[in-house]
């Protein structure tokens, strides 16, 4: 194993960052120092390849009984609901993302040198924050009940490293990009649904108007992003709510034109429906000063890059899936 002592614990392995994130840490640490958890079943590459334990978030006793089964360094807690199904699901939402947190951080509290990462959002803006570059300190005064329930994390984790020292790290994700993932319930993921019909039907319906413009992010630099907060020292780690992050930002109707000079017979046609009201409350672009100058971060994809690789894997996706029928 390379740079952890212990094993690592994936919360929410079946979920939109947590089968990237899986694969990418297998690889780089081995497949059985990884140990991928869910209340569901992940893909069969992350549940064949290595331990999977399959656990409730909700239930504290459970994830210490993990805790006592395997010796874990770090965690990456990443079970959650996302923006759109946080709408539609108030008290689901409510307590899988806020309790669910809070068991993690007890259980951490209590034991030594454990890691802990946690995902919080762009979510946290509202309508009154600056729109465009917005800054690490400003208004958050979120609309949405998956907003609200990110600022009250963010203000835990801060809170349960000033208070009980627990080594928590977090960052702020945009839009989430993958092509290994598929989207799940949040308001940004128009972004990876466009990909997937542009190649079966060069058609596209979008529920967010054509000039949504929100922060987005290919996924392996999301990956990077925690892999790097991870790695920092713990004094390069200022802040400890969580970190604004940037990687691209653009509108449907400019994803459709990048899309459309690789797959020339793609239309796109607009019926915003209840997301646009959460789009419209959050950010275009992000300022990300504080965690390039705190801990390195610096992106690889643009939009034109992460959209010529988004095309190229998915097809081999759809051609495989189309030869296996
Ligand atoms: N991708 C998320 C969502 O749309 C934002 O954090 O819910």
């Amino acid at each position: 194993m390379s740079s952890t002592k212990g094993k690592i614990l994936v919360l929410g392995a079946a979920g939109q960052i947590g089968t990237d994130l899986v694969l990418s840490l297998r690889e780089k640490h081995g497949n059985e120092n990884v140990i991928a958890s869910d209340i569901k079943e992940p893909i069969s590459e992350v549940l064949d390849n290595g331990p999977f334990e399959l656990i409730d978030v909700l239930n504290e006793e459970r994830i210490d009984e993990i805790f006592l089964n395997y010796n874990i360094s770090e965690v990456y807690h990443l079970a959650a609901l996302l923006s759109a199904t946080a709408e539609k699901l108030m008290d689901k939402a409510w307590h899988i993302n806020m309790q669910g947190l809070l068991n993690i951080l007890n259980v951490v509290k209590e034991k030594n040198h454990i890691k802990l990462f946690w995902p919080s959002s762009i979510a946290v803006f509202g309508p009154d924050t600056p729109k465009k570059n917005t800054p690490q300190h400003t208004i958050t005064e979120p609309t949405t009940i998956y907003g609200i329930t990110k600022l009250a994390g963010e203000r835990l984790c801060e809170y349960y490293h000033d208070n009980h020292g627990v080594d928590v790290r977090s960052i702020r994700f945009p839009g989430l990009i993958s092509y290994k993932a598929p989207p799940g319930g949040g308001t940004t993921d128009y972004a990876v649904s466009i990909f997937h019909e542009a190649l079966k039907q060069e058609y596209y319906k979008c529920y967010l108007r054509s000039e949504s413009t929100l922060p987005m992010m290919y996924m392996p630099d999301a990956i990077k992003s925690m892999v790097g907060i991870m790695s920092a020292s713990p004094d390069q780690v200022k802040i400890r709510s969580s970190y604004n992050v940037s990687g691209m930002s653009f509108s449907p109707a400019e994803i459709a034109l990048v899309i459309k000079k690789i797959i020339p017979g793609f239309t796109i046609e607009y019926q915003p429906d209840y997301r646009q009201k959460i789009a419209d409350s959050w950010p275009q672009s992000i300022d990300d000063n504080r965690a390039r100058a705190d801990w390195g971060w610096l992106p690889d994809y643009s939009t034109d890059s992460m959209a010529a690789e988004m095309i190229t894997e998915l097809s081999k996706t759809i051609k495989k899936e189309a030869s296996t029928l």
